[in-house]
């Protein structure tokens, strides 16, 4: 089996991080998420990955490489606009051949792992097989309606009175089916060669498609407040772990990690949190929640729930929950006698008090 992994696409809902970065690229709990999607492939045995790349594609092989140190051998796929999933598969067909594959939503992360999924598929002899599992509100996703033995008959993409609470999530797994399928659609209405449109076609033409029921944690990192999601719980599986300096007069509660080359100086910790190489905290109270990346400098802050990107800075903010700083952003308080300045990017959202 190969792998392949989309990580293309516009990432609109990532504004501003995605002007300047891959969604794929932006950590959870201090690691790419596209690295997490990596790391899952190998659990299942599968090496030879392939992955689909559109205007970012030199940072994403500049950060991930030939993947070599993950045990895996990468090919890059160049796409030249974002065309649909399916179009992904029709511009892969050269690496895939016809060897059977799973195909893994670059900005989803399963923190389960998916070598359960695997193994069902291998085993199975079916067509291909769907991750799907339950949500409240399936009206925004691909929506499965199965029969008693856990076979898909329909999928709706988005539908406004779903069926069933399953919706697909980002890893599917196919046989060289697919292709014929992928071959045979047309563009949807949003211009884009639709993966649902593709299994519904295998699924009229009679192939058979399962759907398996994903268990464990996953989340679409598609949102800020999604990735927000992922980095509280990738956080709290991380076990505790200092390799850089904590001084004396610094308390620690909770499962913490400071990377090698980190210091922190008279503050309070609160697990679960990650501290990355090079940066300093001083006189500030973080977590829990929080993912400080590579050379931050936090000093006098109050920060929960939040990612800090490589190089951000905060000064004096009492009570910074729920964000996401962007690389080499600077924050620091007010001096209590002006109005807030900002000088906030395209897209960027902001909460000030009032
Ligand atoms: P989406 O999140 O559906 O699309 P997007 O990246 O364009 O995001 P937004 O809606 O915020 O603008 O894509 C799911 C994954 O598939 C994501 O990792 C990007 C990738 N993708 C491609 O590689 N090529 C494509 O043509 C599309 C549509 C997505």
């Amino acid at each position: 089996m190969k792998a392949l992994v989309l990580s293309g696409g516009t990432g609109s809902r990532l504004r501003p991080f995605t002007y300047s970065t891959a969604k794929q690229l932006l950590p959870v709990a201090n690691k790419p998420v596209l690295r997490h999607c990596l790391e899952k492939i190998r659990e299942t045995g599968v090496s030879e990955v392939g992955i689909i790349v559109g205007d970012h594609g030199d940072q994403i092989r500049a950060a991930i490489g030939d993947g070599a140190d993950l045990g895996l051998e990468i090919t890059y796929i160049r796409q030249q606009a974002p065309l649909g999933l399916a179009h992904c598969i029709a511009i892969a067909a050269g690496f895939l051949g016809d060897e059977n594959f799973v195909m893994y939503l670059g900005d989803n992360i399963l923190a389960d792992g998916i070598v359960a999924a695997a193994e069902t598929f291998r085993a199975s002899g079916c067509d291909a097989t769907v991750l799907v599992a339950g949500v409240p509100d399936p009206r925004a996703y691909g929506v499965a309606e199965l029969d008693a033995d856990g076979r898909i008959l329909r999928l709706v993409e988005k539908p406004p009175e779903p069926k069933s609470d399953l919706a697909v999530i980002g890893v599917y797994f196919f046989t060289a089916a697919i292709h014929r399928s992928v071959a045979a659609i047309r563009p949807s209405g949003r211009g884009e060669l639709e993966i649902t449109d593709a299994i519904q076609h295998l699924l009229d033409s009679g192939g058979t498609v399962l759907a398996e029921k994903y268990q464990g944690y996953w989340q679409d990192t598609g949102r800020p407040e999604d990735l927000l999601d992922c980095n509280r719980e990738l956080l709290a599986r991380l076990g505790p772990r200092i390799d850089g300096e904590i001084d004396a007069e610094t308390s620690v509660e909770g499962s913490v990690v400071i990377e090698a080359g980190a210091k922190v100086i008279r503050s309070r910790l609160v697990g679960p949190l990650v501290v990355g190489a090079g940066s300093v905290i001083s006189d500030s109270a973080i977590g829990p929640g929080v993912a400080v990346g590579r050379e931050c400098v936090v000093s006098g802050a109050g920060v929960t729930d939040s990612i800090l990107l490589e190089g951000a800075a905060v000064d004096s903010v009492p009570a910074l929950r729920h964000s996401i700083i962007g690389r080499w952003a600077k924050l620091s308080a007010a001096d209590g006698t002006r109005p807030s300045r900002l000088i906030v990017g395209d897209h960027a959202q902001a909460e000030v008090a009032t």
